[in-house]
């Protein structure tokens, strides 16, 4: 299947069987805001619930829950105030309104599709050293880029755009008053560092973990779950003497990378990509990313980074609130190194989505026909079984209910009696089941059930009063 039609395909799945839905979509929807339905809901909780177990389940990390809204110095503290901002341009005759080193980087992929390589290389060159509006602006026009919809080259001159929504608190909307939606969790984690660390009574090194919505005023939002304005993080600080910083560096980089495959991600739909020492953040010494093939290309999902003791530092000069650790047994005293992770929930999302997507031709006897299956992982599908009667008559349906009901003080399932049991069973294919139960005659008399295993197709007969056990061994 080509490219696009995979992502438009993976869409409308998402809507169909309530994994995602467009925001307000009665009133025509809200660019860059999706909604969960009942589905996307469990999948989403799955994964977070993962995360914060691999997480927090140890000695060594403790859990928190920040405000989105913060006192407005945090933001000038993280450095965010002055640069958590994106180069934007108008075009003058369409309106459209677009990110210039966006618009810049996509123009020099479509030089290198074109083999114009001499070309490609001096247009990045110029990019990578652009800082100033100017700088942008001067490319755009130099190259002649036009407006990709309308084909335009009539711009505005490139401006600056900070990124974090702006609102008030109380009624009266005056600069005294002006606060932020958070645009990222772990400030809330860095003005908490004492906090955590006095009332947990943990040692250097530890760790604090997160789980958040985070939201950013994005140019261009783009790639239905990938580029969005409201987003949910989930991000741990790890606070580490310095000179152990690169240590624990190394640590988390593999640990991240190893729980996407824990999770049954495929090897290579993943890849390290390393932030080069000229590119990296002005808080980082090292910085990774986890990055994921989607239907559009490699894109982000985790970003794996020394932040240094930047944010402490600046959080204490800008408070004047001491942010040191006291090594009880040596009585050294120092300002922590921070190793972060930090993973988009929605992301992660929609790369497990993805990842499980497959259309499959299968033969039954002489025909063969196509199935949707999404090949989830059993811990993180949002329906671990369905629960079938055969038929609807006989019995079958009370057994199969009371099945149910029994299974569902632990796990989600679902009961379904209607249409042929080939239907009930593609039905729960598509949204990623990895077992369905199916009640028959012989249940009646012997009290066992089918079990049909979602990838192979194949079944097994199992004891009724056994369906628990295998549940547990299968998904947990
Ligand atoms: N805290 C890093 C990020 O938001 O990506």
């Amino acid at each position: 299947m080509a490219k696009q039609s995979t992502l438009d395909a993976i869409v409308s799945l998402a809507k169909r069987r309530g994994f995602v839905f467009q925001s307000s979509e009665i009133y025509g929807g809200l660019n860059g805001c999706w909604d969960y339905g009942p589905l996307g809901i469990e999948l989403l909780r799955n994964i977070k619930e993962s995360w914060w177990k691999s997480m927090t389940y140890r000695d060594d990390i403790v859990g928190l829950d920040s405000s989105i809204l913060m006192h407005p110095r945090t933001w000038e503290a993280s450095g965010h105030m002055d640069s958590f901002s994106d180069p934007m341009i108008d075009n003058k005759q369409s309106k459209g309104r677009f990110r210039a080193d966006t618009l810049i980087e996509e123009y020099i992929e479509r030089l290198h599709k074109k083999g114009k390589e001499v070309q490609a290389a001096s247009v990045q060159d110029r990019l990578d050293t652009a800082v100033a509006p100017e700088d942008y602006y001067s490319i755009i026009v130099d190259e002649g880029i036009p407006d990709p919809v309308s084909g335009s080259k009539e711009w505005t001159p490139v401006r600056y755009f900070n990124l974090m929504f702006k609102t008030f608190v109380g009624p009266v909307e005056d600069e005294s008053a002006a606060v932020y939606l958070r645009p990222e969790t772990a400030q809330g984690t860095f003005v908490n560092f004492k906090n955590a660390l006095e009332s947990s009574r943990q040692k250097v090194p530890f760790g604090v973990a997160q789980i958040g919505k985070s939201f950013r005023n994005e140019i261009n939002t783009k790639y239905f779950l990938f580029r969005t304005r409201e987003f949910e993080q989930m991000e741990m600080e790890f606070f580490t003497k310095p000179g152990e910083d690169v240590e624990w560096y190394e640590y988390w980089r593999e640990q991240r990378w190893n729980w996407f495959l824990s999770h049954g991600m495929k090897e290579e739909s993943l890849r390290l990509k390393e932030h080069p020492a000229d590119k990296l953040a002005h808080y980082a010494k090292g910085a990774v990313d986890i990055e994921y093939l989607f239907p559009f290309g490699w894109g982000e999902l985790e970003g794996i980074h020394n932040r240094t003791d930047f944010d402490l530092k600046r959080h204490q000069e800008f408070s004047s609130k001491k942010l040191e650790y006291v090594d009880t047994v040596t009585r050294e005293r120092y300002v922590p190194y921070v190793i972060e992770t930090a993973v988009g929930a929605s992301r992660s999302f929609m790369a497990f989505l993805c990842d499980a997507y497959d259309v499959e031709e299968i033969s039954e006897g002489e025909k063969t026909e196509e199935r949707t299956v999404l090949h989830f992982s059993p811990s993180l599908a949002p329906i671990k079984a369905g629960v079938f009667p055969l038929v609807k008559k006989d019995g079958m349906p009370e057994a199969a209910k009371e099945i149910h009901q029994r299974l569902q003080k632990h796990y989600k399932t679902q009961y379904d009696e209607s249409g042929a049991i080939g239907r009930r069973y593609r039905r729960q294919d598509e949204v990623g089941t990895p077992f369905c139960i199916t009640v028959d005659g012989d249940t009646l008399t012997d009290s066992t059930v089918t079990i049909r295993h979602r990838d192979s197709m194949e079944q097994e007969r199992i004891s009724a009063d056994r369906i628990e056990d295998f549940l547990r061994s299968h998904i947990d």
